[in-house]
């Protein structure tokens, strides 16, 4: 089936036509179009995401974007678009007025173009959860994913999912203040570093020594699953402040390895006590190259395979959504069938 996805969660404006089959047991997809319009250049002045700049960008970018997926000269006119099967949509969580944009659109394109395709709903963290799905790299390993431990990382998420089948999934952990994304964003401010953070600490912290600062490591004994990076972010604020000769580089692999050895070290633990066959990363900051080898070296140390976007699906974009959708409208399918073979006793 041919799925068209919209994504305009936070600042990425993005649309896909993804070919889906293969079902429950094997899903598979094949990208035919992927445009992500960013928005980083117009929230970079503010140092973060204007919710309502974003909204705006996202209204002036949806028609632009869909004139060029569709091939059509106008915005909703007439099109040679390729048929389709479904419309996906993220409805959430993420920030409201640039959800709406997206939902809206969506709406207006069913009403006015396909008034006989369904239109559903779904999750943008259940986009990041199947995003390594969007390559051929894992097909024969499919049986040898479930259940899994799902790490997702982003600007605004920062979650542990128990994932146990294709279906399900239950959230374990997830950060109690920042996100990962968000103290890659903060601490990189701090260094005059230009948002997003994340990519130019990476950059940074390649020419600096990771051991040089003992950030501490918070919450990466405690029992739970959960996570805090507020308070690293401000132990690096009074470092810089008491220590500014201090290099920079070195600051930025101090605290990447800080976040990333709490990340690594949770994730393994619950990968070990609920006994997976996998560890799945994936979000924004799964692009992250260190977080990556190291989540990368650990998982593989136990055994257990290791699951990740490839590099273009980690941000945000709507193949990911696509794919969600797919698994979605699977599921909704079996539910329905059930529920007729109910019926039928
Ligand atoms: O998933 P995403 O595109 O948007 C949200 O759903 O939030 O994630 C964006 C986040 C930003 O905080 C950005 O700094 C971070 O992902 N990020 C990175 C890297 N690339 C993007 N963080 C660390 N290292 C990177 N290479
Ligand atoms: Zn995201």
């Amino acid at each position: 089936m041919k799925i068209l996805a919209i994504e305009t969660s936070c600042d990425e404006t993005a649309l896909a036509l993804v070919e889906a089959g293969g079902g429950l047991r094997q899903p598979m997809f094949k990208v035919l179009k992927n445009l992500v319009s960013s928005q980083i250049a117009v929230h970079r002045p503010f140092g973060g995401v204007v919710p309502s700049i974003a909204k705006r960008e996202h209204l002036k970018n949806l028609p632009i974007i869909f004139k060029k997926i569709s091939g059509s000269s106008t915005s909703l006119g007439k099109l040679n678009f390729p048929k389709i099967d479904l419309i996906a949509v993220t409805v959430g969580p993420g920030l409201e007025p640039a959800l709406w944009t997206g939902v809206n659109f969506a709406k207006e394109l069913k009403k006015k173009i396909f008034p006989k395709i369904p239109l559903i709903g779904v999750n943008h963290l259940e986009g990041h959860l199947y995003s390594f799905l969007l390559t051929t790299r894992y097909k024969l390993q499919i049986k040898n994913t479930f259940p899994a431990i799902a790490l997702i990382v982003s600007g605004g998420h920062t979650i542990l999912l128990y994932v146990p089948s294709f279906t399900k999934w239950k959230k374990i952990g997830e950060t109690r203040d920042d996100a990962a994304g968000e103290a890659f964003d903060k601490v990189a401010k701090m260094l005059n570093l230009p948002y997003p953070g994340g990519p130019e600490i990476q950059k940074l912290a390649a020419q600096g020594d990771g051991e040089a600062v003992k950030f501490p490591r918070p919450m990466i004994h405690d029992k739970n699953y959960d996570f805090s990076f507020s308070g690293l972010k401000t132990s690096v604020l009074y470092y810089l402040r008491d220590n500014p000769r201090t290099d920079k580089a070195d600051i930025a692999a101090s605290f990447q390895k800080a976040v990333v050895d709490v990340l690594v070290a949770k994730t393994i633990r619950a990968a070990k006590e609920y006994d997976t066959k996998s560890v799945i990363l994936s979000g924004g900051v799964a692009a992250n190259a260190f977080l990556r080898e190291t989540l990368g070296n650990e998982t593989r140390k136990i055994n257990r395979n290791f699951l990740v976007p490839p590099m273009d699906f980690n941000t945000d974009n709507a193949t990911m959504i696509a794919a969600a959708a797919y698994i979605q409208n699977l599921k909704r399918k079996r539910r329905a069938i059930r529920a007729q073979a109910n019926l039928n006793l």
